[in-house]
């Protein structure tokens, strides 16, 4: 299965084409609470959508839980939806898909969540159209549903949106901490996917071109928001979307969970907070504590490599540079900054990792490794 791309100033009229080409009539339509407003999508889509017949569904929270997923598969039943249409950010991609596809499902969400149950069908046409640069959820067969402190992942090709439609003047007025924390959680991702045990040559094309509009784009994006870096930033988020598709995240995403959803931290300061540590980390692996998909000799050379191609002499500038980009986004580099403190703080956090995304890792983690990076960054 593959996802129909548009990218591009103007893409979303596209959409027009798309409703028609698939026989829409009675459109299931998933947005952010303001965010479908601020974006200028609503205003945007006013036309094309006066045609049909449209269903709202609004109401859930940020980083979505199993009850807002229950929520709006029983607004999607309801109403007969023959075409679903996301707009808005990573959370209401997420949401989208995960009420498209469990709608379908003969068991129950519960049960498939836990993966005590597969998902054996797909939903209904899926058109997402991101109104951030962070999750490039419009690009990945996954969606991420809490259930209590509990991270939940679910993966199938039925989960790939159908379409995909990356305006980037969607983002032309996005908040400068929006920019922020979403473009660093693209970035994470890129970074993550480039390291990843499952990387192949395809995956490192998207993961290296996104790294490198990051570096050049995000600082500006956020300090002055011009269209052009915003317009990088919109690309780069896509790119890493598609470049975790392949590989999915490692261990920052793994230990991002709980500081999400039990310090309240968002999802891109979470992620990016680590990313220095586990670049220096993985570089030092052995053939001791290599993971397997890899070898130690691959992912040393891949990651001077991607020094160099970042304009960096070494793993140790890298570093530097990455935890420069991340302050110079607005964002922090040390947990105690984030109200994260002391002892407990990390002992919680380490006994929390989701370990799903562990053993993506290049190089295998144990307790004291987490904890000895926590405290690295505390
Ligand atoms: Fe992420």
């Amino acid at each position: 299965m593959n996802t129909k791309e548009y990218f591009g100033t103007g893409a979303i009229q596209n959409i027009s084409e798309i409703l028609k080409s698939i026989n829409s009539k009675n459109i299931f339509l998933v947005r952010g609470k303001s965010s479908y407003e601020t974006s200028g999508a609503e205003k945007l889509l006013e036309e094309i959508l006066k045609w049909y017949n449209v269903n709202y569904f609004s109401d859930f929270t940020e980083n979505p839980k199993l009850t807002d997923v229950i929520k709006g598969m029983d607004s999607f039943i309801e109403t007969q939806s023959d075409t679903v249409l996301a707009v808005g950010g990573g959370s209401v991609i997420d949401i989208a898909k995960s009420v498209n596809v469990l709608s379908y499902q003969t068991n129950s969400p519960e049960q498939i969540l836990k993966g005590e149950s597969e998902i054996v069908r797909k939903g209904k046409p899926l058109i997402a159209v991101p109104t951030t640069s962070g999750a490039g959820s419009e690009a990945t067969h996954f969606a991420v549903v809490y259930s209590g402190d509990k991270k939940y992942s679910l993966a199938h090709e039925y989960i790939l949106p159908d379409y995909s439609v990356i305006d980037p003047q969607l983002t032309f007025s996005l908040p400068k901490e929006i920019t922020a924390t979403s473009g660093i959680d693209a970035f994470s991702q890129a970074m993550e996917s480039y390291w990843n045990v499952n990387a192949n040559e395809e995956s490192r094309k998207y993961s290296t071109e996104a790294i490198q509009l990051i570096f050049d784009s995000l600082s500006k994006a956020v300090n002055e928001g011009d269209e052009e870096s915003r317009i990088n930033m919109s690309r780069a988020a896509h790119l890493a979307g598609k470049a975790i598709n392949i590989t999915k995240t490692t261990a920052p995403h793994a230990l991002s969970y709980f500081m999400t959803s039990h310090f309240g931290v968002s999802h891109g300061q979470a992620v990016c907070i680590s990313l220095g540590e586990f670049l220096e980390f993985n570089f030092e692996v052995t053939e001791d504590d290599i993971n397997e998909g890899i070898s130690t000799g691959e992912i040393k050379a891949k990651l001077l490599e991607l020094a160099k191609l970042c304009d960096c002499k070494d793993i140790d500038e890298l570093k530097r540079n990455i935890n420069e980009l991340i302050i110079s986004a607005g964002l922090k580099t040390k947990l105690s900054e984030l109200n994260i403190r002391g002892e407990e703080s990390i002992k919680l956090i380490s006994e929390n990792v989701n370990t799903e995304r562990l053993k993506n890792n290049p190089r295998k983690l144990t307790k004291e490794n987490i904890v000895k990076i926590l405290s690295n960054i505390s």
